[in-house]
Parts: structure tokens; C-alpha cells; sequence
């Protein structure tokens, strides 16, 4: 790893300003004063100090919640150049993301470098539920909500119950929809399969964190409440 890229790890400054530590030939390796730009170090072998001291990666937890719009891959590089969650927020720690939402889906999705908590979060043992608001084509009937909540076929298998409620009716009708899996298109498919396909897709809550009014493209880190919240339901459950 690149010597600034690795301080900017340990938390000892932004990369830039990391450079300008190496510069200032403040940093050593091995014990001896590295001011080359670049100078490549090994994790966990080479030796480095700032003002005397050990360098070493913090163990700091990242929660994070970004607003993903439209457009943007859930992953954490894409081998077509597309721009990546990760893109969107501005860390130096190396960040997942919690589960995905589709390229064309928007709205809230978590980040981390936890991975016992991104599992938890992931994991169908915990059924937390992930509420969307969803805009279709028609307005589906008493029948079809029914159908949709008792659990609809998709690839091969049937659902868990989930919940729809209607917010508006029209020609394209806003739903608010609940699932507590996390299957491939798993909305979009419900959806088609009772005649009503989606338009827009947008997540609004998981579990007890909510979207709120976080601006598309923004993100935040998650408070010690919300963070506490999230593990506790996958701990009691
Ligand atoms: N369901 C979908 O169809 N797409 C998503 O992105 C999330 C849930």
C-alpha cells in the first residue's frame, strides 16, 4: 500500500495531508526517514512511526447511510467505470455496502467496515424489514394486495409475507411496501407478478433507520441510538 494511502487508513490524516507529513520527512519506515512520494509498505510488516510513534490501523467502526440515486452501482468497484456507492461518500476506510439496491433503484442504503454487522444485517435468520415506496403502473386491488401479502411466486419459491399499503391512487399509484428478505429484484418482481410493474423504486426505511430528509447523494453517519437499535434486533431475535 502507498504510504500516504496507508496513514490516511490509520487515521492520521487525510491522504493530502499525509503527503504533506511525508514531505515534511515527519514519517519513517523501518527507521529510517521516507520523503518519496508513493513508497510502497507492507501491512503488518514494515515498521511506521509519525512523531515517534506506531502507525498501526485503527479499529474504528464506520456505520454510514447514503441516499443512492438512481444511476449508481451498489458495489464497491464496477469493470464498466460506473459510478459506485462507495464513490459517493468521502472516507479513507474501506467501506461495503449493506446488502445492494438495484442500478436503477434510489434511496437509503447502509455502509460499513463491520463485518459481523453488515452479516447480521444481511442475514434472512433476522427478517429486518426494509420498507420502499414504490410507483406502478395501475392500482392494485383488495385481491391483489391480499395475494401479495399472503406471499406470490417468484423464481421457484414463494415469498414471506410482506406488506403493501396504497398512499395514492392513479393512473401510477404510490405504494408503500414492506419485505423483510432481500431477494434478487424481489420488489420489482412482486410487483409484476400481481400486474402492477414498477416505474420508481425507492428505499425509505431499514429496519428503524429512516431515509428522513436526507438529500439524494448525501449521506450521514448513523447515531449511536440507530446503530444500537439495528444490533439489538438482530441479537434478540
Ligand atoms: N427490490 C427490488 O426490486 N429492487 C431493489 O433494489 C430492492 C428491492
Amino acid at each position: 500500500m502507498r504510504l500516504q494511502k496507508y496513514l490516511a487508513h490509520c487515521g492520521v490524516a487525510s491522504r493530502r495531508k499525509s503527503e504533506e507529513l511525508i514531505q515534511q520527512g515527519l514519517i519513517t519506515v523501518n527507521g529510517q526517514v521516507v520523503t518519496e512520494m508513493g513508497y510502497k509498505v507492507t501491512v503488518g510488516k514494515d515498521e511506521v512511526t509519525f512523531k515517534g510513534k506506531l502507525v498501526v490501523p485503527e479499529k474504528q467502526k464506520l456505520y454510514i447511510m447514503l441516499n443512492k440515486p438512481e444511476g449508481v452501482i451498489t458495489s464497491s468497484n464496477d469493470q464498466f467505470n460506473r459510478k459506485t456507492v462507495i464513490d459517493l461518500v468521502a472516507t479513507d476506510y474501506r467501506i461495503y455496502p449493506v446488502g445492494r439496491l438495484d442500478y436503477d433503484t434510489s434511496g437509503l442504503i447502509l455502509l460499513t467496515n463491520d463485518g459481523e454487522f453488515a452479516n447480521q444485517m444481511m442475514h434472512p435468520k433476522y427478517k429486518i424489514p426494509k420498507t420502499y415506496h414504490a410507483l406502478v403502473k395501475g392500482s392494485p386491488t383488495q385481491v391483489e394486495i391480499e395475494s401479495f401479502e399472503k406471499g406470490l411466486l417468484i423464481d421457484g419459491s414463494y415469498t414471506h409475507p410482506a406488506s403493501l399499503k396504497i398512499l395514492k391512487e392513479d393512473t401510477l399509484s404510490l405504494l408503500e411496501i414492506i419485505i423483510s428478505e432481500g431477494r434478487n429484484r424481489q420488489v420489482r418482481k412482486m410487483c409484476d407478478v400481481i400486474g402492477h410493474p414498477v416505474r420508481h423504486l425507492k428505499r425509505v426505511a431499514f429496519g428503524n433507520i429512516l431515509l428522513g430528509s436526507l438529500k439524494e447523494g448525501h449521506w450521514r453517519y448513523l447515531t449511536v441510538a440507530e446503530i444500537n437499535e439495528l444490533k439489538e434486533r438482530s441479537s434478540i431475535q
